[in-house]
């Protein structure tokens, strides 16, 4: 049996990281985590128990409520796809809307949250097998994985994706909302103390403005492949 290696898929927003991620794991019978979906999860709370008062979080406050928060995936047989709980509710749509999007890179840059999720993200992937994306998954959550992918596109074809895909789930939004938002949470991700967004020395970088799903799907199986071979 060929050995199963750790994948880790790193980039900005909406560069098709998620869709390639799920895809290179269905094809290659691995596990995908969608590790964003956990730090949206957290942020999906905070503001339910008002810890992001006029969007500022309560750092403190958060602090001491992390150990309340249970994030797990489960397999959805209609949509063959892993949703996210929250304490035992399905979040996952809730986890998609604009509110959600416009603070979580703010939770996100807490380094209480980071350092809790990041531990469980790791125990997801302690055998290999495993394909999961995000920003620091290269660099912090497995920095020895076996294959790097660095993902980019132009902001413009991303945001263009993105409002297409919310507009497919009915959430109500705007070309501009959701170009403002990914220019936004490229920066503070980039910019952030805590485990910024980088592109390590080791990573292969994957431009898909030109590049279809499919496309971007065979480039990735090629470099595993290729890894695979060399164990
Ligand atoms: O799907 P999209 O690329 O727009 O975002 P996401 O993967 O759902 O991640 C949402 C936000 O969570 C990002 O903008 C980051 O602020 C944060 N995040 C992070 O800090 N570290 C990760 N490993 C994954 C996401």
């Amino acid at each position: 049996m060929q050995k199963k290696i750790t994948i880790a898929i790193d980039g900005y927003s909406s560069c098709g990281k998620s869709t390639l991620a799920k895809a290179l794991a269905k094809e290659l019978e691995y596990i995908f985590i969608d590790s964003g979906a956990m730090y949206r999860g957290v942020t999906v709370y905070c503001l339910r128990n008002n810890l992001l008062p006029d969007g500022i979080p309560a750092v403190a406050e958060i602090e001491t409520i992390l150990g309340k928060i249970d994030l797990n995936f489960k397999f959805n047989p209609e949509t063959k796809q892993a949703d996210l709980y929250l304490n035992g509710e399905n979040i996952e749509k809730l986890i998609r809307l604009p509110e959600v999007a416009s603070n979580v890179s703010k939770i996100a840059a807490l380094k209480n949250v980071r350092h809790k999720l990041v531990l469980e993200q790791r125990k997801m992937g302690n055998n290999g097998g495993i394909v999961m994306d995000g920003r620091d998954i290269g660099s912090v959550v497995f920095p020895a994985a076996e294959l790097k992918l660095f993902i980019t596109a132009l902001p413009e074809i991303r945001a263009q994706r993105r409002y297409k895909e919310l507009i497919e789930k009915q959430v109500e939004t705007s070309y501009d909302e959701v170009l403002e938002n990914l220019r936004e949470r490229d920066y503070l991700d980039s910019t952030r103390t805590e485990s910024p967004l980088i592109q390590t020395p080791d990573a292969i970088v994957i431009d898909t403005s030109d590049l279809t799903t499919e496309e971007q799907l065979n480039i990735a199986l090629n470099y595993t492949l290729e890894k695979v071979q060399k164990l």
